[in-house]
């Protein structure tokens, strides 16, 4: 169903939020083991050396500007809305991809707080909390991209172009 005034695609502020906040996920799942010696040596209430801290800087930074985009990128889906799922999609698979994305938005709003909780507060259960979604991540993320290559490749839908090319807007 149609509904008037809902969005025909995603813009192109939503489109380079969606890449940007991805591309710099993806590179926190790379560096993250860099922090571990500097959060070691202050859990142990040492001094790290230079390098160490210049390295978990470097994580926590880009780790808050992820949090900072995903509080952006909430805010703008509030305001302009997402286009529906492809119409002869299923109502299982539209379900399905719909808690995808809430899982995504969990990790974008997720990771960066309880790695601040541990890393600012030294709750400890969050930085395990934080060390333990990393394969889920991984996982979830894995899932997420095959699922829109297969709707480009396989299904020939527009679930991936419209995550490339920004659409116009209905009328009011
Ligand atoms: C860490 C990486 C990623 C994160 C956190 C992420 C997150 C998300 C989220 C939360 C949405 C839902 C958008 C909304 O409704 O507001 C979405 C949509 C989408 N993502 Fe990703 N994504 C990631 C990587 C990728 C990759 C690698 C691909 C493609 C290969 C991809 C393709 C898409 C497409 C095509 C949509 C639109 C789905 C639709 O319109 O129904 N994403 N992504
Ligand atoms: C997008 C956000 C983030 C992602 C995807 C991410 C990812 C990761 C990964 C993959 C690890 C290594 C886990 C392992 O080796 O098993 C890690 C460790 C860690 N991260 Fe993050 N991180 C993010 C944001 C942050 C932020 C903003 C902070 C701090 C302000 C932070 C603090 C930490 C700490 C303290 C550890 C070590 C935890 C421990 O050893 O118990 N992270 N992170």
């Amino acid at each position: 169903m149609t509904v008037a005034n809902e969005p025909t695609g995603y813009t192109a502020m939503q489109i380079l939020l969606h890449w940007v906040i991805a591309a710099l996920i993806v590179l926190q799942l790379i560096i993250g083991e860099d922090i571990k010696p500097a959060y070691r040596a202050f859990s142990r209430g040492t001094e790290p050396v230079a390098g160490d801290i210049f390295n978990a800087n470097i994580h926590v930074y880009v780790g808050l500007a992820v949090l900072v985009l995903a509080i952006w990128r909430f805010a703008v889906r509030l305001r302009d809305g997402v286009p529906a799922a492809p119409p002869d999609e299923s109502v299982l698979l539209k379900r399905i991809a719909a808690s995808a994305h809430l899982v995504l938005y969990l990790f974008i709003f997720g990771m960066p707080i309880t790695g601040g909780l541990a890393w600012y507060f030294g709750f400890g259960a969050m930085g395990e909390l934080h060390e333990l979604a990393k394969p889920v991540i991984i996982v979830v993320v894995g899932l997420h991209a095959a699922a829109a290559l297969w709707q480009h490749f396989y299904v020939k839908s527009d679930v991936l172009v419209r995550m490339l090319r920004p659409a116009g807007r209905r009328a009011p």
